[in-house]
């Protein structure tokens, strides 16, 4: 079906659009009471995950409630980990927990490879729901961890502050450790395939580990991986033509590096200027975010203060406006949706003017 607004897709291919194209990390859930009503019908997050139907409910509420330019699909990153022979459980108030969590060279080889239709096809089932109810409103974004993050997750059998298990087993076992991304990488080229035949319209891989790894080890360990699947999605015909967005929060360090690979958006998040992210990015890929989501607590007219400072920073440069990380839980919704209209109504002014 033809889409009737497609800012975010020709933003990402670089085109210039009427205006920046807006959508919040994290939108669907966590902030909007919509949610909470779906998900209390439920016996928690994974039926609702698991549950094609509903999930496509929740993914199209923020596009109704908040007018955003883009959806995405409500799933989570751990499902890779959970089709790969490691189930999740997302716990109140503490996240996501693992029943076990991979020790040994014995874990990684009792492991295996997602094949998406068969292990994943809920989340496709929920893609195939979504696209019909949305009838070509925005587009659709899919998602998946990033190799590294996941392999972090699984590494430390759920949540951690330091991740002190995964830094560990990178410099305890490199050989099992690549292993194992590996294992990760194969199953996420194989998923994103999935998703983008099944129907979506962009794919972000979410690295949100990515900072806590010296820079030369997030090279070796992170930014191959991702480099793999972006490249392994462009020599499909059938994928090449979709957006890749690749959002490494935190690794500052590594933008140049990120740049070289054949994504198309690179995600920033708010612990660098704008400025200093253009320059390292080196032009050539439409830049994602990346206004601090605290703002969201403060007032109006701070929220408006800063989304237009944040439109103005990157004035003359390939832009999707998003917040730095995912919108927070408790946030007001009165300002999600000032950030929203905001964004909307912005004109860049002489845009001619700048180089
Ligand atoms: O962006 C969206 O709105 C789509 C849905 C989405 C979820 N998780 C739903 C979810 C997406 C894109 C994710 C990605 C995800 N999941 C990431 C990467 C993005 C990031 O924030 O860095 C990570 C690290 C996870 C792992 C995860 N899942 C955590 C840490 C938690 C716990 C708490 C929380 O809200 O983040 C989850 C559970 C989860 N995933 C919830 C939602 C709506 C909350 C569960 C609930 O409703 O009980």
């Amino acid at each position: 079906m033809q889409l009737k607004n497609d800012l975010i897709l020709r933003a990402a291919m670089g085109e210039s659009v009427e205006r920046t194209p807006v959508w919040l990390m994290r939108q669907a859930g966590r902030i909007l009471p919509q949610y909470r009503a779906v998900r209390s019908s439920l016996s928690g997050f994974k039926e609702l995950v698991e549950t094609p139907e509903r999930a496509a409910e929740v993914t199209i509420q923020p596009v109704d409630e908040l007018g955003v330019d883009a959806a995405i699909i409500f799933s989570d990153i751990l499902v890779i980990p959970d089709a790969m022979g490691l189930p999740y459980q997302i716990k109140e108030s503490v996240g996501p927990v693992f029943s076990k969590r991979v020790e040994s060279r014995a874990d990684i080889d009792g492991l295996k490879i997602v094949e998406p239709e068969k292990d994943l096809s809920y989340v496709l089932e929920a893609i195939k729901c979504t696209k019909r109810d949305l009838m070509g409103r925005v587009p659709l974004i899919g998602f998946a961890g990033a190799p590294l993050t996941i392999f972090s997750y699984m590494i430390e059998g759920g949540g951690s502050k330091t991740f002190s298990h995964a830094r560990r087993m990178l410099y305890k076992s490199p050989k099992d450790s690549v292993e194992l991304l590996q294992m990760i990488t194969d199953s996420t080229i194989e998923y994103l395939k999935a998703q983008i035949k099944a129907g979506v319209d962009l794919v972000q891989l979410f690295d949100s580990w990515a900072g806590i790894y010296e820079p030369e080890q997030y090279q070796e360990f992170g930014l191959s991986f991702i480099a793999q699947i972006c490249e392994a999605l462009k020599a499909d015909p059938e994928t090449a033509e979709t957006p890749i967005t690749v959002f490494a929060k935190g690794a500052h360090e590594s933008l140049p590096e990120i740049a070289h690979t054949c994504c198309n958006v690179i995600g920033l998040d708010w612990n660098i200027s704008v400025n200093r992210a253009i320059e390292l990015a080196q032009g050539g890929h439409t830049l994602q975010g990346n206004l601090d989501p605290c703002v969201l607590y403060g007032s109006k007219e701070l929220v408006r203060a800063k989304t237009q400072e944040m439109l103005n920073a990157f004035s003359g440069h390939s832009h999707i406006a998003n917040l730095g990380h995912g919108v927070y839980p408790d946030t007001p919704l009165e300002n999600v949706k000032v950030f929203v209209d905001t964004v909307k109504e912005f004109r860049h002014h002489s845009v001619e003017s700048v180089s």
